[in-house]
């Protein structure tokens, strides 16, 4: 994208200037860059928010590259989910006022000094609560909810099989499965991932690198399995997932970090009367992402404040930093989720 105001710049449109990260690329190389871009201001139902801290998504990599453009109408600027303070409110919201401390959703333009939020996707952040922390629980925690629960249908007492437990999502996923009284299952890259899974709740965690996953679960549920996989590695798993899943079993796919061509065998699929389901979060609809956001506001979120349940954190990058911060997630080296900070908490 190009630096906008790169000239002809009006004194007022300098002071209504907000900093955020435009994306720069050059040959081969991509920049991102904290520079100025025009002032957000709220509509009818929605918050103007000064952000405190955002996070890092794989989206926001792929988007940065160029692969994931934001959906028509969001904001091109990166960054799914902020923490912050709210500065201004737009027509029709009197539920919100200013200085109300949040974490939400952000349909784009997270990576920014403000974003304007609509209301129906705010979380209120407790007092005690850092806004690093708060950072750290939309895209994850919903994620993981929407797809363990309202597309999975998971149940107690069932198995689930978490891909990439270490992970932002995965971490999330962990904790959320085990609170139902399912039994959790995960893979992940090291032993140091592994230690953090079963510390979670994770019940079996196997190396994907050192062992066929699918022989393990067969070895560890004696053959009979498990009932859901959230699944963000796709293709290159697609036709172990289906082999360990038992019947009436659900593959949920969220991702695709191990490529978008696998091998299906409808004899499976048919005989077990699996289902297979892909979702996407950013994808959904703003009255879709309310609904999934008020759900978890009333069936997960009073876990959260009682500390029964928490985001994992592994680093926080100043937003500067945010080239470090991409690359650090792209070498696939965070446990939970790597936090932008945006402004100075002093408060925390
Ligand atoms: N569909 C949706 O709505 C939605 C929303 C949010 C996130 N997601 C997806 O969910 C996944 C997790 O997101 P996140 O932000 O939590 O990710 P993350 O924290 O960046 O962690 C991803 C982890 O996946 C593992 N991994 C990478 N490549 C792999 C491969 N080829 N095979 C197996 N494992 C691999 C790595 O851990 P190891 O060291 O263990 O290999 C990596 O650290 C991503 O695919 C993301 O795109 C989907």
């Amino acid at each position: 994208m190009d630096r906008p105001f790169a000239f002809g710049q009006t004194i007022e449109e300098i002071l209504q200037a907000m900093k955020a990260i435009i994306v720069k690329h050059e040959k081969d190389t991509i920049d991102l860059l904290w520079e100025n871009i025009p002032d957000v201001s709220p509509g009818p139902g929605e918050v103007l928010v000064d952000v405190y801290a955002t996070a890092v998504n794989r989206a926001d990599l792929l988007q940065a590259r160029g692969l994931y453009p934001a959906p028509p109408g969001e904001s091109p600027i990166l960054g799914l989910e902020v923490s912050g303070q709210i500065r201004s409110t737009g027509p029709g919201v009197e539920a919100w006022v200013p200085g109300d401390r949040i974490c939400s959703l952000a349909l784009g333009g997270g990576y920014a000094e403000q974003v304007v939020l609509p209301q129906g996707l705010l979380i209120p952040l407790p007092g005690h609560w850092s806004y690093t922390s708060g950072a750290a629980i939309p895209e994850a925690w919903l994620t993981a909810y929407s797809n363990l629960f309202l597309e999975g249908s998971l149940a107690a007492g069932e198995t689930v099989l978490i891909h990439a437990g270490a992970s932002g999502v995965g971490t999330a996923a962990i904790q959320l499965a085990c609170e139902l009284g399912a039994r959790v299952t995960v893979t992940a890259g090291s032993s140091e991932k592994l230690e953090r899974c079963r510390e979670l709740g994770a019940s079996i965690a196997i190396n994907y690198k050192q062992n066929d996953f699918a022989a393990a679960i067969n070895s560890f549920t004696e053959k009979q399995g498990v009932d859901l996989i959230l699944d963000c590695v796709g293709g290159s798993y697609l036709e172990q997932n289906l082999s360990i899943l038992k019947p009436f079993g659900r593959l949920i796919s969220i991702g695709l970090l191990g490529g978008t061509r696998g091998s299906l065998d409808m004899v499976a699929l048919l005989m077990k009367s699996l289902i297979l389901k892909g979702t996407r979060l950013r994808a959904r609809s703003r009255e879709s992402k309310v609904k999934i956001t008020k759900e978890f506001r009333d069936r997960i979120w009073p876990l959260m404040v009682a500390g029964k349940i928490y985001p994992i954190i592994d680093r926080v990058f100043p937003i500067t930093s945010a080239n470090l911060a991409h690359q650090y997630v792209k070498d696939n080296r965070n446990i939970g989720k790597v936090i932008l900070e945006v402004r100075t908490d002093t408060a925390g």
